[in-house]
């Protein structure tokens, strides 16, 4: 926990950005990662393998939510593409060879933590892309897209009792994604499982990523072994992986 408290105090991060819980909750990953390394390395092992088959190299490469990119080949990357940056709204670190910058998918966090009062959609902008960046050859959105509404919606509750922008940020960022040129990968949970001590599936809830047409592969991530979130349940992902074409006709 002091590590943990220490890391935010010196990290970088805009304060609506902080305010909202991101930088918490990036830090609060690599912990997780530390203690429940052997249980996500299939499903970070499937992240990397359906990556490096669909990337085929260029001038740019962009990884959207990017976070630590445990889930990202980030050498592989830095390899087949002259330039490879990460967008998100905070970074614990940096990697050698790898751009980064402060980029918002919603458009909404400085909105939303600057006026919680004000209508939590209207907020909800598409981002476009910078002005100093030529277009992406590669656009990469990793373990992102089901998280966008979560902090957002948490922040705005007090006075938005009932807010759901789970849906709209979903459209949102397939929209953003879609309309970028080269290749377009998504890698996103279909739906969080919770397993009791027996291996029985007690509770399934299916995220937004439901409503795109089948992915191209799927696969299980032991998000939470027993122990890590309740001594009596464990936490599992269904998780897939799409590219442009198998998305695309969900808009
Ligand atoms: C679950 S993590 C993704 C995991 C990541 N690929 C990794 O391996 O660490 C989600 C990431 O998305 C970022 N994120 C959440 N909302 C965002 C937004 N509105 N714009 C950009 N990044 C966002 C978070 O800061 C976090 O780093």
């Amino acid at each position: 926990m002091l590590v943990e408290w220490l890391t935010s105090l010196v990290t970088p991060c805009d304060p609506a950005v902080r305010r909202l819980g991101y930088l918490r909750e990036l830090i609060a990953i690599q912990a997780r990662h530390r203690r429940c390394a052997p249980a996500w390395a299939a499903h970070i092992a499937a992240c990397r393998h359906f990556i490096d088959q669909r990337a085929p190299g260029g001038d740019l490469a962009v990884v959207v939510g990017a976070g630590l990119c445990l889930d990202v080949p980030l050498d592989l990357l830095v390899a087949r593409y002259r330039r490879v940056v990460r967008f998100d709204l905070c970074f614990l670190g940096r990697r050698v060879g790898v751009e980064q910058r402060v980029f918002d998918v919603t458009g909404g966090v400085q909105t939303w933590a600057r006026d919680p009062q004000a209508d939590p959609r209207a907020a909800l902008t598409d981002p476009g892309w910078p002005a100093d960046l030529p277009s992406p050859d590669l656009v990469l959105s990793a373990n992102l897209l089901t998280q966008l509404h979560l902090f957002p919606e948490q922040w705005l509750r007090p006075h938005h009792p009932g807010v759901d922008l789970a849906e709209a940020c979903t459209r949102l960022h397939l929209g953003w994604l879609a309309r970028r040129p080269g290749v377009r990968l998504l890698i996103a949970d279909r739906e969080e499982q919770v397993i009791d001590a027996a291996g029985r599936l007690v509770y399934r809830m299916p995220t937004t990523a439901r409503l795109l047409p089948p992915p191209r592969e799927s696969w299980t991530w032991d998000l939470a072994p027993r122990g890590e979130h309740d001594p009596d349940h464990a936490l599992r992902r269904q998780v897939g992986a799409w590219d442009q074409n198998s998305f695309e006709s969900f808009l």
